[in-house]
């Protein structure tokens, strides 16, 4: 009844997500009726497979048929199972042999820079289940938010889970710990095991501010309501830490059975250990001795971490921790998770620690930006398209070479919070990348196929709808960067691109642009005004959100008459302190100090950034005088500063929004020489982000370069 098709004929039978290791499809299909044993599923523990999660799964004339070594085989054949069964009840008659490549395929849930509730954390666990996703890493603690109930220390859900922001309001919230037994249980009805990150030595702003005995100083502290590393971490000098950790450590061991128990270890800064007596002598009486290789401090925080091992020890688990608990040297048994590129995670694995592969920088950071930052929502950075994390092979070449590629146990995707203001935010940032994930961490890599992946990716996509779950489109984008309004003398030329093959849609009449509008198949030329609205739409019509772009013929904006002889290098600047959320709310009687800077890369550097921001002093500060345009052309300008003024016109008005990347860049047809110049700097925080850890800078390019320049010191002058 079986027999073997061709590779393309399985592609377009079956639609699963991650493609099983070997698939022999029947031509035939089995009707489903509902009737009694068609569906027979059965474990066999001495059934030989690579894994234990694997399954074997049979379809033919006689009905439906699984078997697997163990419970969660019989799972994942249940979940192929339901991925094969069509629309009308029909399932092809087939023979999957399937098991998974890696051991660890995990995802990551960061509750601490905004928290999601139990309902959504067990919705994303019942999706990825689906995809035979089998661990959860739940970073449970963070300088912005303590979230694990501990009975012994109730100040970390009293205090440490709440915080006020910047914006006026709280923000917060904790898993108790009856929620946490029902999250667990929940999971492992679903074969998800449930590993806790409990942080130290750094990240602890949260439990520093509910328990400041902990830190080197004892200081009492604020909130922290801003992304990015505190300096103020735990004092590993002191026993106050190791104590309370044991404690906590305790409390989190009876709750969560999973061998592993993260500690994280990442980015602690270790300047106040440099000054703290304890921790120094602690540094004394442990001869943590500086050497070519790692400081005295960093010796100190791998100290710390082996502590942490012993306490882990004592309750039977594992320790797990980020790649930097390689620095100062690695604890005896630590798994070691790669963040920082595949280095760590190589350097481990060589000296024969087992590796979670999760770098960021080869597309496992789900945090990033899934297109142009233009039109996308605000994310942290950087650009993580699906088809990066597809291609993306957690067994770097270095292991194989090396004959260690068994120490690599796993894949991970992390998704940080910090730029998720809402649950619809957070599914998008998950899907479709999640599939692309699942399918790496379980599929053999000698089969990879990015476009029949995407023909499956639309498919799961449309089961996402149905449940009413959001996900990424990816947008039609402009080459070199987006923009809403483009300029032009004589003629324009616009094209778009997506991230992934797209079918992309559009109207010139205003018109919002449907599955059966125009499709887009090459630039499109303007010689006038027009509106373009233009979206991307799969293969199941449905459209991505629709941009606008107006299309507009102006005429030359002609240099100023000044003569540069009788400038000087610079701008003029007054600036006021205080905290403004928009220009329009510093008051008309403000106390203006009147300065100069040489450069706008200045404008946010008017405070000393100060990591833990407990002092920070905001402000806003304008800087205006002439800038020297090079050439003749029709430029893009871009800035994160809230407003830039061009010869008395407001060119760029980034609103309200978290001014990390600019979304509001324009376009003008400028003349060569100086133009007048006004620049608006608020220092703020908007969505958790401290607006003077970017830059000032004002970019541009021209409209037909791919690259952006920066109008340097040289090219600011004033009278
Ligand atoms: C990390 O992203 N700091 C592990
Ligand atoms: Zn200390």
């Amino acid at each position: 009844m079986i027999k073997l098709l061709a590779a393309a004929a399985i592609a377009a039978s079956l639609n699963v997500i991650p493609a099983p290791v070997s698939t022999e499809v029947g031509d035939g299909v089995y009707k489903m009726t509902g009737k009694k044993n068609e569906i027979v599923l059965r474990v066999d523990r001495k059934l030989d497979l690579p894994s234990k999660e694997g399954y074997v799964l049979t379809v033919d004339a006689r009905g439906i048929k699984a078997k697997a070594p163990s419970e969660a085989g019989l799972f994942y054949a249940r979940q192929t199972l339901n991925q094969l069964i069509r629309p009308d009840g029909t399932v092809p008659y087939v023979k999957i042999v399937d098991y998974p490549r890696f051991a660890w395929r995990g995802f990551h849930v960061d509750p601490c820079r905004h928290f999601l509730s139990v309902e959504e954390v067990k919705k994303e666990i019942d999706i990825l289940s689906q995809y035979k996703i089998n661990t959860m890493h739940w970073h449970l603690t963070d300088d912005q938010g303590w979230r694990i109930e501990i009975k012994k220390y109730p100040r970390l859900t009293e205090v440490g889970a709440w915080r006020g922001e910047f914006e006026g309001g709280t923000h917060g919230g904790y898993y108790t710990q009856e929620q946490i037994r029902e999250v667990v249980a929940y999971a492992a009805e679903r074969f998800i095991t449930i590993v806790p990150e409990i942080e130290m030595p750094g990240h602890a702003m949260a439990a520093i501010r509910s328990y400041p005995e902990l830190s080197c100083t004892m200081e009492t502290v604020g909130n922290f309501a801003n992304w990015g590393t505190s300096d103020l971490v735990y004092c590993p000098g002191k026993e106050t830490m190791f104590t309370f950790m044991d404690a906590v450590i305790a409390e989190v061991a009876a709750l969560f059975p999973s061998e592993y128990i993260h500690i994280g270890g990442d980015e602690c800064p270790k300047t106040r250990w440099a000054k703290c007596p304890d921790c120094q002598a602690r540094i004394q009486s442990e001869g943590l001795v500086a050497d070519e290789q790692f400081s005295a401090e960093e010796k100190l925080q791998s100290y710390a971490v082996r502590r942490a091992e012993t306490i882990l020890a004592k309750y039977g688990r594992k320790l797990i921790g980020w790649d930097e608990i390689l620095e100062g040297g690695l604890s005896p048994n630590a798994t070691v998770m790669s963040w920082r590129g595949e280095k760590g995670g190589i350097a481990a694995a060589l000296e024969g620690h087992d590796v979670i592969m999760t770098p960021g920088s080869e597309g496992m950071y789900f945090d990033h930006y899934q297109g142009d930052s233009r039109v996308e929502p605000v994310t942290i950075g950087k650009l993580t398209t699906l088809e990066k994390v597809y291609r993306y092979d957690p067994v770097p070449a270095a292991l194989k070479e090396n004959g260690k590629q068994q120490h690599v146990k796993g894949v991970q995707a992390n998704l940080w919070s910090e730029y998720i203001y809402s649950d619809a935010q957070r599914d998008y940032m998950l899907f479709p990348r999640a599939f692309a994930l699942a399918e790496i961490a379980w599929s053999p890599v000698a089969g990879k196929d990015f476009d029949d992946f995407c023909r499956r990716v639309d498919i799961a996509c449309r089961l996402l709808d149905e449940r009413g779950v959001n996900y990424h489109i990816p947008m039609p984008e402009q080459p070199g960067s987006s923009l809403d309004r483009v300029v032009f003398t004589d003629r324009a030329e616009v094209s778009f691109k997506t991230t992934r093959p797209m079918k992309m849609v559009y109207t010139l009449d205003g018109s919002e642009p449907t599955p059966d509008s125009t499709p887009y198949t090459g630039a499109l030329s303007f010689t006038e005004d027009a509106v373009i609205k233009i979206a991307s739409v799969t293969s199941y019509g449905k459209l991505s959100p629709v941009r606008t772009v107006r299309v507009v013929r102006e005429g030359w904006m002609p240099a100023c008459g000044v003569r540069v002889e009788n400038l000087h290098p610079g701008l003029r600047t007054r600036m006021v302190w205080g905290r403004y959320v928009l220009p329009s709310d510093i008051p008309a009687d403000a106390a203006w100090e009147y300065g100069m800077v040489k450069g706008l890369k200045e404008l946010p550097l008017q405070e000393p950034y100060d990591r833990s921001m407990q002092h920070t002093r905001f402000y806003a500060i304008e800087a205006w005088g002439y800038v020297d345009v090079p050439k003749d052309a029709v430029y893009v300008l871009s800035s994160v500063c809230d407003q830039v003024w061009m010869d008395g016109r407001l060119v760029i008005d980034n609103g309200s929004d978290v001014k990390k990347f600019s979304r509001h860049d324009n376009s003008l047809a400028l003349k060569a020489g100086l133009h007048e110049l006004k620049v608006v700097f608020l220092s703020n925080v908007i969505g958790g982000w401290y607006s003077s850890r970017g830059h000032g800078d004002l970019m541009y390019r021209r409209v037909d370069e791919e690259e952006f320049h920066t109008f340097r010191e040289n090219r600011v002058f004033y009278e």
